[in-house]
């Protein structure tokens, strides 16, 4: 992509998981990249590579301060939004921050990206935002009741976004990204996403927990597919591709127990006795969503999107990354 290397991008959200791959990606396409970031749940070993880079800058501060986020766009072409809290469960537990940070920082982040004249504002959406519907797949434009404080969080995002497009002329763009691994994804604490977890613990030769029966299916999408999305989306030049939401996913569901099986069989070929360990069923989690499974049709036909990894494949590349950063 030619606007690539001209351009000066900041990236909220750069020391965490999705926003160093997005950082990565960026710099080597030779583009300028800001991250702005307050390691609340990011980490600077994340960014510690970048740092050295002459493309790359590091603001340190908090979306919840406004003028953190005037500096950050200052000067700024675009904005990859990714600063939030994740997690249902810390938003059952904490609704209070994670509505300042996912939704006052992000009604700053929109008013700075606007006052700054930023060209194009996108931003991490959610499939927790299709909450209690039933229907699968997931299309665009069919979303339920939100089943816990940090869905209304990420659908706020979407009513703000869709109204400061209309008063302000603004272009943005919201990918609700589905279950997202791969690496620098963190594997510790009462937060962590299920796969970085169950490999962290399966090579430590611990039993992972699974929540419930195992049948609750996801549909795991690797960060490859999600670094592509966020840069088509960045530089379409299609008008009907602006100012609406996208399904980031692979499009496929996997239930926890099959996933459990493939994580078991792939560190097994890299030498892993992991077929040996067994789970544990615990109890469900409240504000879980039994299945998903999203339709991506929308991102093909109007962003050109073309998932380049299944989840056996990105499983691979991810438990490879783990298996050697946690040795
Ligand atoms: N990982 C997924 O599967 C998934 C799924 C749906 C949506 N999302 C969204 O994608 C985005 C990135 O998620 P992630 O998985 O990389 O999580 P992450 O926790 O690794 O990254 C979030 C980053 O935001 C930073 N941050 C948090 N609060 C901040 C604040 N007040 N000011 C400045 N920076 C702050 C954190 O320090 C961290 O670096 C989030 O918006 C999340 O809600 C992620």
């Amino acid at each position: 992509m030619q606007q690539l290397g001209s351009s000066k991008i900041l990236v909220t959200g750069g020391a965490g998981f999705i926003g160093s791959n997005l950082v990565e990606a960026l710099l080597g396409e030779g583009s300028r990249v800001v991250c702005f970031d307050n390691f609340s749940t990011g980490k600077q070993e994340n960014i510690r590579d970048f740092l050295s880079h002459p493309n790359f800058s590091l603001i340190t501060g908090d979306i919840r301060n406004s003028d953190d986020c005037r500096k950050a766009c200052e000067g700024v072409d675009y904005v990859l939004h990714q600063a939030a809290l994740g997690s249902v469960p810390r938003s059952i537990k904490d609704p209070a921050t994670s509505n300042e940070v996912n939704i006052g920082g992000f009604v700053n982040m929109l008013v700075a990206a606007r006052d700054a004249g930023v060209k194009r504002f996108v931003y991490a959406a959610s499939s927790s935002t299709y909450g209690d519907h039933p229907a699968l797949p997931k299309r665009e434009d069919v979303i339920g009741k939100p089943l816990s404080p940090y869905a209304i969080t990420k659908y706020v995002n979407e009513l703000y976004a869709g109204v400061f497009a209309d008063l302000y002329n603004m272009q943005v763009i919201g990918l609700r990204y589905f279950n997202v691994f791969g690496k620098r994804q963190d594997p510790d604490g009462a937060y962590a996403a299920v796969i970085p977890k169950f490999i962290k613990q399966l090579i430590k030769g611990e039993s992972p927990v699974i929540n419930g029966d195992g049948s609750q299916s996801r549909d795991f999408t690797y960060i490859g597919n999600v670094v592509q999305v966020n840069l088509l989306a960045l530089f379409t030049d299609n008008p009907a591709a602006l100012n609406t939401v996208y399904n980031v996913a692979y499009g496929e569901s996997t239930t926890l127990n099959e996933l459990y099986s493939q994580l078991t069989m792939l560190l097994q070929g890299l030498g892993v006795p992991a077929g040996e360990i067994r789970p544990v069923y615990g109890p469900p989690r409240a504000g879980d969503v039994q299945h998903s499974m999203a339709c991506i049709d929308k991102a093909r036909k109007l962003l050109g999107y073309n998932p380049k990894y299944s989840l056996s494949e990105g499983l691979q590349l991810a438990i490879k990354w783990y298996y050697e950063n946690l040795k």
